[in-house]
């Protein structure tokens, strides 16, 4: 890959980039992440079982995609990425716990806490949160007014107000039946947040966009965001164990509130649709060079795990 990204009319085809992408991310990510000979040896394998060999890659692809918008350099798109996908590794660990969703099967392998003990896979969540912030505060990244702008955008990504607020919705709403202005909040924040902190932190990795221009990404990293949630719920019915790599039929074994037990799986899927055609009317503004965009919510829509 160039160390810049390029522009619509050169570029490979999204299969070929998406690839490109998710191996950049996987070494930057081997390379980011402690040996596992450094002491504590076994927490460090832990952090790697947890964030290496799996995964989509979608909020790195998020990011790659909006740094073609303002001309951001692969180096630092690899940071911001590995960044969230960090933090992403971290809440899927914390996610599977027993005493949240208690799930044995991520990515095709025993959970963190199955393999290693549910004290490692807690720490191992403190730790790469702790890894995430190190890396934004620490790699040339901008001026240090952008970095601390992006660690801003992602701790609170992460916190209360984003990731871990949507966590504790999700927790305290099993067994109820959430009205939709509720289920659309516990989405947007237990997984729209850091979708949306991918997107805007890959732009901030180049030349400022101007604010009609970052209001209209936003816009789209919203309904993005909002898009992948509602999939994950309907992919939770209608696919397999083993095409997810996760255990299906979680949702409604659980009593976990979602959008295909609150509308039923057509209107949970015309739903679908209708998030990804106002995350791409929001691309309108960039016309040509928002094409990656335009592809990945395609994809995250139509995926089939
Ligand atoms: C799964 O996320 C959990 C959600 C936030 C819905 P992904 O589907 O992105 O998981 P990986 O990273 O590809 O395994
Ligand atoms: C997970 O949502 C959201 C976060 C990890 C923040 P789910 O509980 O639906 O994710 P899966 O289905 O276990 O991947
Ligand atoms: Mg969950
Ligand atoms: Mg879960
Ligand atoms: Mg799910």
């Amino acid at each position: 890959m160039n160390t810049t990204c390029p522009s619509a009319g050169n570029s490979p085809a999204f299969i070929d980039w998406m690839a490109l992408v998710q191996g950049r991310i996987e070494a930057a990510l081997a390379r980011f992440l402690p040996p596992q000979e450094a002491i504590p040896g076994r927490l460090h394998q832990a952090m790697r079982y947890s964030c290496l060999n799996g995964g989509k890659r979608i909020r790195p692809l998020l990011a790659f995609a909006a740094g073609e918008l303002t001309g951001a350099s692969a180096e630092k798109l690899e940071v911001v990425s590995c960044a969230v996908e960090m933090i992403h590794a971290y809440s899927l660990v914390h996610d599977d716990l027993p005493c949240m969703d208690n799930d044995v099967l991520r990515r095709g392998r025993p959970t963190c806490h199955v393999e290693f003990g549910e004290a490692t896979a807690l720490l191992v969540g403190d730790s790469l949160q702790a890894l995430a912030f190190e890396l934004l505060a620490r790699e040339k990244l901008g001026e240090p007014s952008v970095q601390i702008e992006m660690l801003r955008l992602l701790t609170h990504a992460s916190g209360s107000l984003g990731m871990a607020g949507g966590q504790a919705i999700d927790l305290d709403a099993v067994g109820r039946e959430l009205e939709l202005p509720e289920l659309e909040l516990m989405h947007a924040l237990k997984t729209g947040a850091l979708i949306r902190a991918a997107v805007m932190l890959g732009a901030l990795c180049g030349t400022p966009l101007s604010g009609e221009e970052r209001n209209a990404l936003d816009r789209f990293a919203k309904r993005a965001g909002l898009l992948f949630q509602v999939v994950d719920d309907i992919l939770d019915c209608t696919a397999s164990t083993a095409t997810l790599g996760k255990t299906a039929g979680k949702d409604s074994a659980a009593d976990k509130p979602t959008y295909v037990g609150l509308m039923g799986l057509e209107q949970a899927r015309s739903f679908a649709d209708e998030l990804r055609k106002q995350a791409l009317d929001a691309l309108g503004v960039f016309g040509d060079r928002a094409h990656r965009l335009v592809e990945i919510s395609d994809f995250i829509t139509h995926r089939k795990f």
